[in-house]
């Protein structure tokens, strides 16, 4: 059974969802495949040449247009990148894709810090932020889960593991958010959780979800980065406190894009609620850390077990929501 009601039109949203990346993952899959035809097995390499915007276009004629206008988008509205609004001008908006991920997967190295034995991205697609974490610090001998819907995904970061980078210790596993099944990760290791614009495709997160990983044997804490921003109230995220207007007008720019795409519009107030009943602790929330598409903008949340003894290291406590 599912975790959630509403299981038919849940059930239609999920097959959706499931074709879509498998399409996209294909598309991905070719850009590497030319990657490799080359010779080419550095990771960073490979890595890079796979993005949207770098290396070969997509063939699929669709998706080349839809991630054109997301560099068009970047250079009208700017981007996000730790409490600034930056506009791309001169700079080449593909600088945008490498600061907010050199931003994003050191503050989630700080976050894991240097003991974490397993991690475990929910949602992780072809292992892009796995392999770039590995790439910008995260320990070299700590295990990197790959937990995915879509059989695409979880094959292409197989392929990249295998022909670029066999030190690393890869895992993929087949995983469903709505029927969350951790029996994969049974050893009790210190264990840190994360996802990445996964979550934004399940319209309203279960309970059952954060209460199976608080039970991952060896759990520490789980990192969220997700286009949540909006369901959180408040807004003095900006280092520049005078733009209340401006605040306010992305925080409705991102309601809007979420509820038109019906993206997910409940994982702040469940875990602000689990935190009021003292069942987790909240380290962290920084509203819209960073973006590339304003209105989608990345929120991190960082939380763990209840009465954690200390800060989750690395994060500075920031709680933009309260
Ligand atoms: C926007 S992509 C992000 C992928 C990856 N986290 C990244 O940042 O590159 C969303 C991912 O969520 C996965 N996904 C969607 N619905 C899911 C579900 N019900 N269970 C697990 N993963 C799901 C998709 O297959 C896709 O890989």
């Amino acid at each position: 059974m599912p975790d959630n009601p509403n299981s038919d039109s849940l059930a239609e949203r999920r097959k959706f969802v499931k074709s879509q990346y498998d399409h996209l993952w294909e598309g991905v899959n070719n850009k590497l495949e030319k990657v490799l035809a080359y010779g080419e097995r550095d990771l960073s390499r490979v890595h890079l040449f796979m993005r949207r915007n770098f290396g070969p276009g997509f063939d699929d004629a669709h998706l080349q247009d839809k991630y054109n206008d997301h560099e068009k988008k970047i250079f009208e509205s700017g981007f996000i990148c730790d409490r600034q609004l930056i506009r791309v001008n001169a700079m080449d908006p593909r600088i945008v894709t490498l600061m907010t991920d050199a931003v994003k997967m050191r503050e989630a190295i700080s976050v894991f810090g240097p003991d974490v034995g397993r991690i475990v991205e929910l949602g992780s697609g072809w292992g892009k932020n796995l392999f770039n974490l590995f790439k910008f610090g995260a320990p070299l001998n700590a295990e990197y889960w790959g937990m995915e819907l879509t059989r695409a995904g979880r094959e292409l970061m197989e392929r990249v593991a295998s022909e670029t980078v066999s030190s690393m210790k890869v895992h993929s596993a087949s995983f469903d958010y709505y029927h969350a099944d951790f029996s994969a990760l049974s050893s009790t290791i210190n264990t840190c959780v994360f996802t990445h614009h996964s979550i934004e495709q399940i319209p309203e997160v279960s309970v059952q979800l954060i209460e199976r990983i608080l039970l991952i044997p060896g759990f520490r804490c789980c990192l969220h980065f997700e286009p949540c921003g909006f369901q959180i109230p408040g807004n003095r995220w900006l280092a520049d406190s005078s733009q209340i207007g401006l605040m306010a007008k992305i925080d409705e720019g991102n309601r809007r894009f979420a509820e038109k795409r019906n993206q997910n519009n409940n994982l702040y107030p469940l875990l602000r609620e689990l935190e009021l009943a003292g069942r987790i602790t909240i380290h962290t929330v920084r509203k819209y850390f960073t973006s590339h598409l304003i209105n989608n903008a990345t929120t991190m949340i960082v939380w763990g077990p209840k009465h954690t003894e200390s800060q989750a290291p690395g994060t500075g406590g920031i709680r933009d929501d309260i």
